[in-house]
């Protein structure tokens, strides 16, 4: 579990705090007391909860884009940042497929700027670029991918967060190998839920979506089956891997992966149905007929690596996840303040300690 007392008056520099990973990445790092600054482009949703957890005035917000390399120098080199977590990325499998050369540029080149303008930063020390468990060359076998294994990536999303993990490796061999240097590592999570999504195109803000216009929820997959987490889960091993990087940047500059249990790989109809059953209201689900491009169907990382060195564990289970989930939605559409709904998640889980509710 991430160290309140580590991360207690720290500058750190998030890219990508207008997102959802980011702003409650963001709202927790202030919360434990951490200096923020952020670099993204406007929050891609409205309403987003960047906006509407006041985050603009709690942090030093700056809005620019990272295929612009002059962009992100100017953030880093005003930041000071001593930990810099690089979220920032065009994340939509379907997206990619519309537009793969932005892709590539935010997910690639923009990776490269950032390690470009982290390698002129003297006060920094530690890195995390986040990408994704999608970067495996996907097999379609059973086993779970572990560190080791080669990237690939079907469509122009997943193939980009592998050539990010390409870069992320390059730059870490090439130029951060002295011991005065930063020590840089990557992060590979599954899909994420929780309260504050409102992306197109995902399972959960598109259930939520449904729900709160008091409509059926479609579904395009029933039977995809895909490892799901909690929000809080990753964001909490990005902490702790952070936090390792900078005691001990030898043992923990690499690539690691943070995927929910196996209990928790769900097929699609079995998430949409427990949602409606937390909803209750009559809430009810359809499914949408058509052509849909090729998704991958099955994708588990082994997280054995993570959970013998870093002790990093996930805490909430699926039914959980999808309850906390539905809860932050409810409270937010009976008009509660969003920041202090998610301080409440993000308190409520820091008190776990390891246990599952
Ligand atoms: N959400 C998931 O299920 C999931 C799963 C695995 C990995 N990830 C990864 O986590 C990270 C955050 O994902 P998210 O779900 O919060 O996405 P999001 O779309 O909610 O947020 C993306 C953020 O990146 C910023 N951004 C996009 N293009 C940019 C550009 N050219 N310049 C500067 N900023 C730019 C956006 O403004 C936003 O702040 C991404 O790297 C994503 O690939 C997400």
């Amino acid at each position: 579990m991430a160290n309140p007392a580590f991360w207690n008056g720290k500058r750190v520099l998030v890219t990508g705090h207008t997102g959802f990973k980011g702003s409650w990445l963001s709202l927790w790092l202030l919360n434990m007391g951490a200096k923020v600054t952020g670099l993204a482009l406007e929050p891609p949703t409205d309403p987003s909860l960047f906006a509407l957890a006041g985050l603009e005035r709690r942090m030093d917000s700056r809005i620019g884009d990272i295929r612009d390399p002059a962009a992100v120098d100017a953030a880093v080199r005003a930041a000071e940042p001593e930990i810099l977590i690089h979220m920032a990325a065009q994340p939509l499998v379907r997206l990619s497929y519309d537009e793969p050369v932005e892709t590539f540029a935010t997910n690639v080149m923009g990776t490269v700027h950032v390690l470009e303008a982290a390698r002129r930063c003297p006060s920094l020390r530690a890195c995390v670029v986040v990408t994704t468990d999608k970067c495996y060359e996907n097999r379609e076998w059973p086993w779970p991918y572990r560190e080791t294994e080669p990237m690939g990536g079907y469509d122009p999303y997943s193939a980009s967060k592998g050539c990010a993990e390409l870069v992320t490796s390059a730059w870490r061999r090439s130029f951060f190998g002295k011991p005065e240097a930063a020590a840089i590592a990557s992060a590979r999570a599954g899909n994420v839920i929780g309260g504050g999504d409102w992306a197109l195109d995902r399972l959960v803000p598109d259930c939520m979506r449904a729900l709160m216009a008091g409509r059926a929820i479609p579904v395009r997959n029933p039977h995809a089956i895909r490892p799901w987490q909690h929000v809080l889960e990753p964001l909490g091993g990005y902490l702790l891997l952070a936090e390792r990087l900078w005691g001990n940047p030898a043992d923990h500059a690499d690539a690691w992966n943070f995927g929910p249990s196996d209990d928790d790989a769900r097929p699609v109809s079995w998430i949409v149905s427990h949602v409606v059953g937390r909803w209750g209201d009559g809430a009810a689900w359809e499914l949408i007929g058509g052509d849909h491009p090729h998704e991958a169907t099955y994708l588990r990382v082994d997280s054995s690596k993570a959970r013998m060195q870093l002790g990093w564990e996930p805490r909430l289970g699926l039914a959980d996840c999808l309850d906390w989930t539905v809860d932050w939605f409810r409270r937010y559409h009976a008009g509660e303040n969003v920041e202090r709904v998610t301080l409440d998640q993000i308190e409520r889980y820091e008190q776990m300690d390891g246990k599952k509710p």
